[in-house]
Parts: structure tokens; sequence; C-alpha cells
């Protein structure tokens, strides 16, 4: 038991093991104001690196069929997918929690269905949680899914499933009839046993407010400073994405900068045979190469 409760010593920025985070953990940090951290990750190095650095949720995205796939909206990712980066991003976690998107359509068929994919986020890549867009229509599932001991985090406001139906990437609730509607969405998946909910796109104001009135954490992006904690796409985070970041991103580094000028070091150094070096190559000892060169072909011919 003490591996799942605690994470190992190994971890490189870990003096001493610190405790598992549960959803427990995001309670309190919620009850004593003290901001919770999530991101995004979709495979182990990213994955190994987030966990140790001490973040307290790490999301599998579906956004991954944007930023790791290269396709224009998250509606083509499959369960299968998903699976598979989850399992990656699993090998590497110790300490944080590991959600899991459920992709579309993935539980918008039937309850059934939903639960039964849910399940195999569960049992065949070991997340602890998933996640599922949607309000007051996801209420049966939500309470489907608690009941089959599956933790599940809403995501209400702009929610990227829904790109078609909102007609683009906008922001959502920004008058009082959206803003009240949110708010009652939220309120009915807390009430049907959702553990934190995430709130995309939405003005500051309307997740101020829904973050007071739930007692279950709001995790923000693009939603303001006043939820209970904050995600952000990993990709964005790094400037590892080939698109105009959006208004709510704040770069933390330049990973294609500094992957470009990594390829073209290499791509130079090869063209000019200064990569590898000899140091950089394996060589027979002395006497076995004195012994290739008398039994040479070549050197016999000669
Ligand atoms: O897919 C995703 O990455 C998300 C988060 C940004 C909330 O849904």
């Amino acid at each position: 038991m003490s591996v799942t409760n605690f994470c190992s010593a190994d971890a490189q920025n870990a003096s001493a093991p610190r405790a598992k985070v549960t959803f427990q953990t995001l309670q309190e940090k919620k009850h004593n104001g003290k901001p919770i951290t999530a991101l995004t990750a979709y495979d182990y190095a990213t994955a190994r690196l987030v966990d140790e650095a001490g973040i307290d949720l790490i999301l599998v995205g579906d956004s991954l069929a944007q930023v790791v796939l290269g396709y224009d909206t998250t509606l083509p990712v499959t369960v299968d997918e998903m699976l598979h980066h989850t399992r990656a991003v699993r090998r590497a976690v110790k300490r944080a929690i590991v959600a899991a998107d459920m992709p579309y359509g993935s539980y918008h068929v039937s309850v059934q269905e939903g639960v039964m994919n849910a399940a195999r986020f569960m049992k065949e890549a070991g997340a602890e949680a998933v996640k599922i867009e949607g309000g007051a229509n996801r209420v049966e599932l939500v309470e489907r899914l608690t009941d089959a001991e599956i933790p599940v985090i809403g995501h209400l406001g702009l929610t990227p499933q829904s790109v078609h139906r909102m007609g683009g990437y906008k922001v959502q609730g920004k008058s009082i009839t959206a803003a009240d509607a949110l708010l009652k969405d939220a309120l009915a998946l807390e009430a049907a046993g959702a553990v934190a909910i995430v709130l995309e796109g939405m003005p500051r104001e309307v997740a101020q407010h829904i973050t007071a009135k739930l007692n279950v954490p709001t995790i923000g992006i693009g939603a303001g400073s006043d939820c209970d904690g904050q995600i952000l796409v990993f990709h964005d985070l790094v400037n590892l994405t080939f698109s105009k970041p959006a208004k709510f991103v704040r770069q933390y580094g330049d990973a294609a900068g500094l992957f470009r000028s990594a390829i073209d070091g290499y791509l130079r150094d090869v063209e000019q045979r200064e990569f590898p070096s000899e140091n950089e190559s394996y060589h027979l000892p002395k006497e076995t190469r004195a012994a290739l060169d008398s039994s040479s072909p070549l050197r016999r011919k000669a």
C-alpha cells in the first residue's frame, strides 16, 4: 500500500516522500484557500516532469487531439487513443491525481456506454477520475459513475467538444441568463456527485460566483483567478503549439525555440560531418584493430 500512498523518494526534486494527492486533498485546499495546481500531460516524459514538480492534478486532456495528434478540434480522438496516452502518463506519475478526459462520443450515446467507457479508463489505464463536458444533461451519467466508484470532474463554460454547437471557441456565460444557467449546471453536477468542476472560458465574475456557491473545488482555465485552482494545456505553457496563444495563456518557456535550435544544430553537424566525433564513436581495442588491419582484404591486395 505504501507505493500508492506515497510517491517514491527517487523523484528528482523530493528529498522526502510527499503524500499522494487525493480529491480529499483538493477539498482541503479549497477549504483552506490554497490554490490547486493542475496541468495536462499526454506522455511519460512530460508527465514525469509535471509530477516531480509537485502539481496536484494531471489531466490527460482530449486537447491531445490538437496539440499532439494535429487535429483541428478535439472531436476525432478515440477512447483507444486516450487510453494509450493515459497509460503512458500513469506509468510516470506517483503523486498527482491522474484524471482522463472522456473523448467526444464516448458518453454521448447512452449512460450505460458512458459508464462502460469510464470503467475502461480506471481498469485498463489506471486513471483515478474521468472528466466529462456538460451540465444538467450529464446529471444521470455523473450519478451512475459516482455509484460505480468513479470520481467525476465536470467541465462547464467553453466546452471544446461543443465547438460546432457554440459556433466556435467563444467565451460563455456573458449574459445574466447564461451565467445563471452555468451556476445551475454547476450545482446540478455537484449534487450528482462531481468531485471537482473545470470552468473554462467564462468571465472572471461568473467563475468567482460559481466557485463561491460550490462546496467542491473549481479549476479554471480562461476563467480568472478566483477559481480554487488553475489548469493549462502543457503545450501552451511551454510554447509548443503552432497557433497564436489564447488571451488566458501565459507562456513560461519556449520549447519550440529550444527544439528548433537543437534540430538545426544536429542538421548542421551531420551535414558537415562534425557529428559524431571520435569521442562519440565506439572503437575496437588496439590489438583487434591491428589484427583487423592486417587481415583486411584491402590491405592484403596492397
Ligand atoms: O482537454 C483539455 O486539455 C482540457 C483542459 C484544458 C481543461 O479539457
